[in-house]
């Protein structure tokens, strides 16, 4: 996946795929460029972003000459947004602090002070980035990173449009980044993208959904497409159905503020399970340039139906105290911030059928929830059961269902369950696990999300990142159950530590079965 013409060349030939093969493995290294963080002092750059670019020019990847600059309220000098993020690093970087390469990083880092409508910051921000181009060679190469809730964006892009950050010179590039929510439903995030699209050109807009950075989602286009043994039974005559759960053990925390009112659905159903959704059931992609990878992924959301009783096929659940890992936890209610007899749901589950002949009378089970009894995401895709079995029934009596399990956190992988038989002298077949774990195969760690992520973004490499399509057919799924949901289905209260409310297992038992026990 790439850019440059060509290496575009080279992954869309199918000819001959040793060819040059040494020379693709070669890592890729962003250009000259520099990237302003709206945002900068908020708890996703602090934890996840700062530390991801300072990985990213551990590994090498970013060229020297590459700039970051803060936009921010806080009254800082470039030298205590340097100290700032000397520490975000610190704290949060996967890989070892090398002082040189900070002190490479740190050459870069500016840091402007403003409000996020205020013309004057935005005339600095001009100049700030125009000397980095000048003394640090950046090539009026610049990403706006949006990390800043969308109600800021009609803001930023404005002042970006008037203070001309927008347009790119003499064959640069300017880009967005964002980060979801994109919206609330299908009509705000149309309106959400107006804004966006007003400013940049759609193939400038870089929509952040992490879970396509991770290597196990990745993964999961090379387990289904190099592999000639998996796709022949990847459809309905062998599938029985798909169970994708992401699950977390962890409650709210302190982003009360964000989560009131947006909810498990639409805070990753929407998103990052309906493109595990997508990735799991689409067609072969023709090859994985971005167009032909999101088309596959639309054609799959095109093609979700939704029950007709919602009520007996989606789950809506809410928290209240319990134990977990041997300590008492509050309940959803009695967090900071959140207001008394809030409805909103922290667990979320539903089942949808997707309405093509590989997929029909398949369903696919999806439930996400905070504080459930382990942190765990996986797509187990559970296969019917052999049409015969020549031997007593008391003999196969523990057999369940064949799976494949694609484990994505946190014990990165991909298990086999299938039955063997049982060492004695009967005939007894029993399930087993089969195992693949990257720990075990690969020395290399796997790079966090983001650090793919922006080093595509500043690669210019589009296919992890969903279009706005992707994004307005998820939320046109999702929209009719959040309705149904506000009018006539309050969140059930589970307890914290278990495994979601009665009415999830409820709708698993009505179609004869059960959720898997991670
Ligand atoms: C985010 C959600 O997108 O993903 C959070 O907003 C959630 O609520 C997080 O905790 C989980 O990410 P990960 O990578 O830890 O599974």
């Amino acid at each position: 996946m790439s850019v440059s013409p060509e290496r575009d060349t080279q992954l869309t030939e199918r000819g001959n795929p040793l060819r040059d093969a040494r020379d693709r493995r070669l890592p890729l290294i962003a250009g000259p460029s520099s990237m302003v963080m709206f945002g900068v002092t908020g708890d996703l750059a602090k934890k996840k972003l700062l530390p991801a670019i300072y990985d990213l020019a551990n590994r090498g990847l970013l060229p020297p000459s590459f700039g970051l600059v803060g936009f921010g309220r806080r009254d800082w000098s470039h030298d205590d947004f340097a100290q700032y993020v000397r520490e975000s690093v610190e704290a949060h970087a996967r890989t070892p602090f090398v002082e040189t390469t900070f002190e490479q990083l740190r050459g870069g880092l500016r840091f402007v002070t403003g409000e996020f409508d205020d013309p004057a910051a935005f005339e600095e921000l001009t100049e700030v980035v125009g000397e980095l181009d000048r003394t640090r060679g950046t090539g009026g190469n610049h990403a706006f990173y949006l990390s800043i809730p969308p109600s800021a964006f009609p803001q930023v892009c404005e002042q970006l449009a008037n203070s001309g950050l927008n347009t790119p010179q003499d064959g640069s590039w300017r880009r967005v980044v964002i980060e979801k929510p994109f919206g609330h439903d299908l009509a705000s995030a149309r309106e959400l993208n107006d804004v966006v699209e007003k400013v940049f050109r759609p193939e400038d807009v870089f929509r952040i959904d992490h879970y396509l950075g991770k290597e196990t989602v990745q993964n999961l286009l090379a387990f289904r497409f190099a592999n000639a043994m998996f796709e022949p039974i990847w459809n309905a005559h062998y599938v029985d159905h798909v169970q994708i759960t992401m699950a977390e053990d962890i409650g709210i925390g302190s982003r009360a503020g964000y989560y009131d009112g947006i909810g498990t659905a639409r805070d990753v159903i929407q998103n990052h399970l309906l493109q595990l959704l997508a990735l799991t059931a689409m067609e072969e992609p023709i090859s994985f340039d971005a167009a032909e990878l999101r088309a596959e992924k639309e054609k799959v959301l095109a093609a979700v139906e939704l029950p007709t009783d919602l009520a007996a096929h989606t789950a809506r659940g809410q928290y209240v105290g319990g134990w977990q890992g041997g300590e008492q936890v509050k309940g959803y209610l009695e967090e900071e911030g959140i207001p008394a007899g809030s409805t909103t749901e922290t667990f979320a589950a539903m089942r949808l059928d997707i309405a093509t002949r590989r997929w029909a009378g398949v369903p696919f089970y999806l439930r996400a929830g905070k504080r459930l009894g382990r942190r765990v995401t996986e797509i187990a895709v559970v296969f019917r059961r052999a049409p015969f079995l020549p031997f007593r029934s008391t003999d196969t009596a523990d057999l369940g269902q064949n799976a494949i399990v694609i484990r994505v956190q946190p014990d990165e992988g991909v298990t086999m369950r299938f039955g063997s038989k049982v060492p004695g002298t009967q005939m007894e077949v029993r399930d087993v696990t089969m195992d693949f774990a990257y720990g075990a195969s690969f020395t290399e760690e796997s790079p966090e999300a983001y650090e793919r992520l922006i080093l595509d973004m500043l690669l210019g490499d589009p296919p992890l990142f969903p279009r706005q399509r992707e994004v307005e057919l998820s939320w046109q799924i999702l929209d009719p159950i959040t309705a149904f949901w506000a009018e006539h289905m309050p969140p059930e209260p589970y307890r914290a530590g278990t495994w979601g409310p009665d009415s999830a297992h409820k709708m698993l038992a009505r179609d004869g079965r059960t959720w898997r026990r991670p």
